[in-house]
C-alpha cells in the first residue's frame, strides 16, 4: 500500500502550525495514533501491569506484551530479548555497568560516538580500569570528511577487547559505521558488539541478527513514539549474564530477608512500574512505520537527503561535514546534514532560520565534543538539519533559500 504524503502530514497535528521542521535527529513529531494509543490507556485501562487480576491490568498487562512483541519483530529480535528501557542512553548503561567488565578489559569506540555511547565507558575506565581505545579517521585525510572504514577497526579490536561500542549513524554527521564487517571482526576474536541504533532505526530497516550485533539500542522518541521510551535487544543466551541496573518490585521470583531471586525475562530489567502508556505509544509508532514501510521510509529520506546536501554543496559559503550526496548509492548516509556558514556561529544560523521562516534545526555539538573537537569547531558547533517521512521537497527548497540569504549575510 502506498501512503500519500499529504497524508502522512494529516497525522501530524504539529505541522499544522506552519513551522517546517528538521530536527527530527534530535527527535521525531507524534502521529494521531501513537497520541491516542497513550489517551486509551489513560482513558479506558489504567492500570499497572503485571500486578493482580481484575479486568484492568488484564487488559493493560496483554497490550504492554503486545507492545513488546511489535518492538521486538521490528529489530527482528525474539520477543524475550527487547527490555523496553526510558531511552538510547539507558540502553546503554546497562550494558556498560552490567556486563562484568574488570582491569584489563579493553573497550572500543569510534570518534563519532554521542556523549551517551562514550560518558558510560569512560566511567567503566574509572570504576574498573579498563582500557580504552578509539578509532580515528587516518592521520593525513580530509578532516571534515572524518572517514571511518573497517580497517581502521581492524588495527584496533584484538583478543583483549571485550567489548566493541559504535554508533550506527552518526548524529552529528549523518554517515554510517559499516556495523556488518565491524561485527564480523568482534566474532573473529570473540568480542562483544553493541551497536548505538539511535539515529538507525527509524530511519531504515534494521535486523538484529543480520547486523550481529549482541546489543542494539535505540530510542522511542526518534522514531515518532514518545519521550521516555526505548528498547535495548540484548542476544537471548546474555540475558542472564548481566547485572540490571535497578532491582526491585517486579523483576522477582522469589526473595527473603536476606537474599532475592530475579526472573529469567526482560522483566529482570524492567523493575517497578514502568511507562506503560509510552510503551503502548512505541507500539503505535512502530506499527505506523510498518504501515508504510521501512524501505520507503529510508527511499523518501534518501531522496529528501540527497536535494538537501547537493544544494548546500552549490553554496560557496557552507562547509558540510562527514561525506558528500556519494555516500547514499555506498549506504553510508542518511538525510541528516551537518554545515557550518562560513563566519557565523551556528546558533545564530539556527536563530535566524527560526525567526525568519519557522524551520527548526538543532545547533551546536550535538553531544559529540570530541567530535567537534577534532574538526576545530568546539567554540561554534554546527548547524544540523535532519529530515523524515513527513519532510516534502518544497521544504527542502525553501531551507535552501533561506540558508543561502542567511549565507549572503
Ligand atoms: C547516536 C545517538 N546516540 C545516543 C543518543 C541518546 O539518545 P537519548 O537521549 O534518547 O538517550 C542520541 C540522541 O540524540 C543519538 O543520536
Amino acid at each position: 500500500m502506498t501512503i500519500s504524503i499529504e497524508e502522512i502530514r494529516k497525522d501530524f497535528p504539529i505541522l499544522d502550525s506552519g513551522i517546517i521542521y528538521m530536527d527530527s535527529a534530535a527527535t521525531s513529531l507524534t502521529p494521531e495514533p501513537v497520541l491516542n494509543a497513550v489517551q486509551e490507556y489513560y482513558r479506558n485501562y489504567n492500570a499497572n501491569v503485571g500486578r493482580g487480576v481484575h479486568r484492568l491490568t488484564q487488559i493493560a498487562s496483554q497490550k504492554y506484551e503486545d507492545a513488546h512483541r511489535k518492538v521486538a519483530k521490528f529489530i527482528g529480535a525474539k520477543p524475550q530479548e527487547i527490555i523496553f528501557t526510558k531511552n538510547t542512553t539507558e540502553g546503554i548503561n546497562i550494558v556498560a555497568s552490567g556486563i562484568g567488565l574488570k582491569k584489563g578489559d579493553k573497550v572500543v569506540f569510534s570518534l563519532w560516538e554521542h556523549h551517551s555511547n562514550l560518558l558510560p565507558w569512560i566511567r567503566a575506565k574509572n570504576k574498573f580500569g579498563v582500557e580504552l581505545e578509539v578509532v580515528k579517521p587516518i592521520e593525513g585525510k580530509d578532516k571534515t570528511r572524518c572517514e571511518l572504514e573497517v580497517s581502521d577497526f581492524e588495527e584496533v579490536i584484538d583478543e583483549r577487547t571485550k567489548i566493541v561500542a559504535i554508533t550506527h549513524v552518526s548524529n552529528a554527521l549523518g554517515v554510517m559505521l559499516p556495523v556488518r564487517e565491524i561485527s564480523r571482526l568482534c566474532r573473529e576474536n570473540n568480542t562483544l558488539l553493541l551497536v548505538d541504533a539511535a539515529q538507525s532505526v527509524p530511519h531504515m530497516p534494521v535486523d538484529v541478527n543480520d547486523l550481529g550485533c549482541d546489543f542494539l539500542a535505540f530510542s522511542g522518541h526518534k522514531m515518532l513514539g514518545p519521550t521516555g521510551t526505548g528498547g535495548l535487544a540484548v542476544k537471548e543466551e546474555l540475558m542472564e549474564e548481566i547485572e540490571p541496573l535497578t532491582v526491585g518490585g517486579g523483576a522477582v521470583e522469589d526473595a527473603s530477608f536476606v537474599d532475592y531471586s530475579l526472573t529469567g525475562t526482560y522483566e529482570r530489567f524492567e523493575c517497578g512500574t514502568p511507562n506503560i502508556a509510552g510503551a503502548l505509544g512505541l507500539g503505535a509508532a512502530v506499527e505506523y512505520l510498518e504501515k508504510i514501510g521501512m524501505e520507503k521510509v529510508k527511499a523518501r529520506e534518501e531522496k529528501l537527503g540527497k536535494q538537501l546536501i547537493e544544494g548546500l554543496q552549490e553554496m560557496d559559503q557552507i562547509e558540510i561535514y562527514g561525506y558528500g550526496s556519494e555516500a547514499f548509492e555506498l549506504g553510508r548516509r542518511i538525510g541528516t546534514v551537518s554545515f557550518t556558514v562560513q563566519g557565523m556561529n551556528s546558533n545564530d544560523v539556527a536563530i535566524r532560520l527560526d525567526r525568519e521562516a519557522g524551520i527548526i534545526v538543532r545547533s551546536g555539538h550535538h553531544c559529540c565534543i570530541p567530535l567537534m573537537k577534532y574538526l576545530g569547531l568546539d567554540a561554534e558547533g554546527t548547524v544540523r538539519a535532519s529530515v523524515y517521512l513527513y519532510n516534502t521537497e518544497a521544504e527542502v527548497e525553501r531551507f535552501l533559500e533561506v540558508v543561502e540569504k542567511i549565507g549572503k549575510g
